[in-house]
């Protein structure tokens, strides 16, 4: 049957020397080339809420479209709301409230949000179209990574999980407060930082889970990579939320997805769902040299929580070995 990985594969393609990334399934952005110094990044994303609070969604929606622009080292300059809203359902106030959560997390990124466009919709949409720049020598993608490289983590991970136990009525409100906490932190610092530090490779987290991204990176680097499942941050009552059956249809797919090309060793089946939990608004996923880890960790700063995951090897490339 063919997905929708087999569709985009077979579009015609249109070759532009200066399309610089975007048609490699691992770019989080496209980068193309205006001039000599200057580069274009451009990236969408817009999905359905998963928390109940509307100003609350607008600003994790926005966080996770910026992300893309600093997952490759650029800098965001402008952006486009993209609302879909069911207009006789739902009072319209629900909809100024995403949109001025949006807003105002564009504005802590300096970004300002120049237009947009609503469709009347069975449920509630939103995210952005943001347009970024970069120097066209000086950006990161999934494919540079090296044997040897560290993987660091920005944050931690479980906001699939969460999500599907808030659903259910049995997320604890503290927990549930951090993990949003997380979910509208912008990547700007450790995309500054990662530039800063000279990384390798890098992606964010997000809809395919930690091993999802992971694979991808190792296949688009030519390389293996080894985690320690101890090692990886993980949401405060995401591992029990996860034990009692909280998990999303997303990891399950993602699972059989990654499993031909990960090798779990002693990992239990909540460890392992959170491993390909989806993320909203995940983190970022770096390759660093060694000697890099110091001046990335003074640059991310405190606000990230920077953890050394694990590190990419000379396996068959894609492929991931998960110890305890
Ligand atoms: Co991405
Ligand atoms: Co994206």
């Amino acid at each position: 049957m063919a997905d929708l990985a087999h569709v985009l594969r077979h579009l015609p393609h249109y070759h532009d020397p200066n399309l610089l990334a975007g048609d490699n399934p691992a770019d989080d952005a496209a980068v193309y080339r205006l001039r000599d110094d200057l580069a274009l990044v451009q990236t969408v994303d817009f999905f359905t809420p998963i928390v109940d609070d509307p100003y609350t969604f607008g600003q994790i929606a926005a966080a996770n479209s910026l992300s893309d622009v600093y997952t490759m080292g650029g800098i965001p300059v402008t952006a486009l709301n993209i609302v879909g809203f069911p207009v006789k359902d739902l009072p319209i106030e629900i909809l100024g409230e995403i949109l001025r959560g949006g807003t105002e997390k564009a504005a802590e990124a300096g970004v300002p949000i120049v237009g947009g466009h609503t469709v009347d919709d069975t449920e509630p949409k939103y995210g952005l179209a943001v347009t970024g720049t970069v120097h066209p020598d000086r950006f990161v993608t999934a494919r540079g990574g090296l044997p040897g490289d560290l993987l660091v983590l920005t944050k931690p991970i479980g906001t699939g999980v969460m999500a599907t136990a808030l659903k259910a009525g049995a997320a604890q409100a503290e927990d549930m407060g951090e993990a949003v906490r997380w979910m509208t932190t912008l990547n700007r610092n450790a995309g500054a930082a990662m530039l800063h530090a000279g990384a390798r490779a890098s992606t964010d987290i997000t809809g395919f889970g930690l091993l999802g991204h992971l694979t991808d990176m190792g296949r688009a680097s030519g390389v293996s990579a080894e985690i320690v499942a101890g090692a990886v941050p993980l949401l405060p009552g995401a591992l029990d939320a996860a034990a009692e059956g909280f998990i999303p249809g997303g990891a399950r797919t993602n699972l059989a997805y990654v499993e031909p090309d990960v090798t779990f060793t002693n990992i239990s089946e909540p460890m392992r769902a959170l491993l390909v939990d989806p993320q909203t608004s995940g983190g970022l996923l770096l390759a660093l040299p060694p000697e890099s880890l110091d001046r990335f960790m003074r640059h991310a700063g405190p606000a990230m929580l920077a953890t050394v995951i694990g590190k990419l090897a000379d396996g068959q490339p894609g492929t991931v070995v998960v110890g305890p």
